[in-house]
């Protein structure tokens, strides 16, 4: 049914009438959905087919995803699209993945710039072959004044490696006398992340039935509302994400605090 909803309004007066979205609390959006995009693997095996091509159905997943945080109006959303562990998978796989980023960011680059998102690479960017190093950097900085949706992307990221480098930067102002050992607070450490200026993560989505975080997003889940669920990724659709959206509208939320 939500293929017959689902039309990627993209005007929010649009986007309101769609009844698709009526279940979800509008004021109570996360400002931050993060999401592991699992099962691509499985996905194809469960049809006999290669895992490449669970990673290419799951773009359609994505893109869907992505038009749904459009049409809400969702501040932020971040996926995981390759760990710094996933090196370890075989090579022609991982060149798959590789390939597919580049043909993907440059076929979608100019509807996600008319759509307003502001695209944004976390992890070790720099590390990835020029031609995409070159084409993440070229996308971020001609969306840079977009006023849409912040979508990120973690492209050879690692929470661990995240926090690594924000450490190793934080010493380099310590031993350079910018700042002092006992001014490092929260706020110091954030600044040095890859998602500085994002806000805090307040939704973590997981497909595939796998309930770990897998190194996504150490720092900034610290707070997060966790949603999982059995679908393999190129399985999930909006309909999915409305369900989590007004899940996580229902959850009572206490930092540490008391009901109120
Ligand atoms: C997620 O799907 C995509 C990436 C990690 C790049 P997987 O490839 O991990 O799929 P499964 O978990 O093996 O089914
Ligand atoms: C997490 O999925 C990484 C991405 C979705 C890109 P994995 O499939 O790599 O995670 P594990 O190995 O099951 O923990
Ligand atoms: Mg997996």
């Amino acid at each position: 049914m939500w293929d017959k909803l689902f039309k990627g309004d993209t005007t929010p007066e649009k986007a309101a009438e769609n009844p698709l979205y009526q279940a979800v609390n509008r004021d109570r959006l996360p400002r931050h959905t993060a999401i592991i995009m699992d099962g691509n693997g499985r996905w194809a095996e469960g049809r006999g087919l290669l895992r490449t091509a669970g990673h290419t159905a799951g773009v359609s997943a994505l893109k869907q995803t992505l038009k749904v945080a459009i049409d809400l109006g969702l501040p932020a959303l971040t996926v995981y699209a390759f760990s710094t562990e996933n090196w370890k998978r075989p090579h022609n796989e991982v060149d798959f993945l590789m390939r597919l980023f580049t043909d993907q960011l440059a076929k979608e680059i100019d509807e996600m710039d008319a759509d307003g998102v502001r695209l944004r690479f976390l992890g070790r960017v720099d590390d990835l072959a020029p031609a995409l190093r070159e084409q993440a950097r070229a996308a971020e900085a001609r969306t840079k004044d977009n006023t849409g949706v912040c979508f990120s992307i973690a492209m050879n990221y690692g929470g661990q490696d995240e926090l690594v480098r924000a450490t190793q930067a934080l010493a380099a102002d310590v031993a350079a006398g910018r700042i002092a050992p006992g001014d490092i607070d929260a706020a110091a450490i954030e600044a040095r992340l890859d998602t500085a200026g994002l806000p805090p993560v307040d939704l973590v989505i997981r497909t595939s039935g796998d309930l770990r975080l897998s190194n996504f997003l150490l720092w900034q889940a610290a707070y997060a509302e966790f949603w999982f669920t059995d679908t393999n990724w190129p399985d999930f659709t909006p309909a999915h994400f409305v369900e989590a959206l007004r899940d996580y509208g229902r959850r009572e939320r206490r930092f540490g605090g008391l009901k109120k």
